[in-house]
């Protein structure tokens, strides 16, 4: 990519998961009261699970850390497999011997907007940002079309983003929309890292990267951060070469 772009790490498949979890683990030991937004979805899974083991064997500790919920579905049930705090829970939180604070976003709250409020203000001063790519080029669920100004916010979903809730992540109804932090906060992060995984992606990152500028393609809105890392796996990176 360009002198001033960003950062691009493209790794073998099976060395993917391991190099970001190093590298997260490598920032907690830097920074343990690191202030991280985390994303939930395929791509972070394997992450998840070797960080989990990292802190385990004793290498890093998340025990001073603050983690930052990137987004959740509304109109699922609490306890639903498909929530974004479920499995964040499940991926990782209950699998540490030191958990982290965490910061989950109060969709089941009466009052939706004031929670929406509280978690965008747990989501200023983010050391990092941590995001997965949407086929559609969403960052978290701050869809076609977002600013990057945006705030954190409650958002109508587009259809294949809503799909995805029960043919990929096995909700139990379909939800009503999302809540996401948006890209005022994203971009604000003092580092940003984009995750990317699987040939399906290889189009969507192609575009995100080597597009002009456009909030037809959010992910595109992440170039403006001057330290964003993209972790993308072979597959993934298959339509990068030459760029
Ligand atoms: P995935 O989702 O990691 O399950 O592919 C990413 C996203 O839609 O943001």
């Amino acid at each position: 990519m360009s002198a001033n772009g960003p950062r691009v790490l493209i790794l073998p498949e099976d060395d993917w998961a391991a190099a970001v979890a190093a590298e997260l683990a490598a920032r907690l030991v830097e920074r343990p009261s690191l202030r991280v937004c985390l994303p939930t979805g395929g791509t972070p899974t394997p992450v998840y699970a070797a960080l989990a083991n990292a802190e385990r064997a004793g290498r890093c500790s998340l025990g001073a850390a603050t983690v930052v919920l990137l987004d959740e579905w509304v109109g699922l049930a609490p306890g639903d497999p498909a929530r974004c705090d479920v499995r964040l829970r499940d991926e990782l939180l209950e699998r540490l011997e030191a958990p982290p604070a965490f910061v989950p976003i109060g969709v089941d709250a009466a009052d939706l907007a004031a929670a929406v409020a509280e978690h965008d203000a747990a989501a200023v001063c983010l050391d990092l940002a941590v995001v997965g790519l949407g086929m559609n080029g969403h960052i978290g669920f701050n869809e076609p079309g977002s600013s990057p100004s945006g705030a954190t916010r409650v958002v109508t979903l587009q259809p294949m983003t809503i799909a995805a809730a029960t043919a990929q992540y096995g909700a139990r109804s379909m939800p009503s929309g999302g809540v996401t932090v948006g890209f005022a906060r994203l971009l604000a992060a003092q580092e940003v890292w984009l995750l990317v995984t699987g040939e399906r992606k290889a189009a969507v990152l192609r575009r995100a990267l080597t597009e002009p500028e456009n909030a037809a393609c959010p992910a595109s809105l992440l170039r403006r951060h001057p330290r964003l890392t993209v972790f993308a796996d072979e597959a993934a990176a298959g339509e990068l070469r030459g760029n």
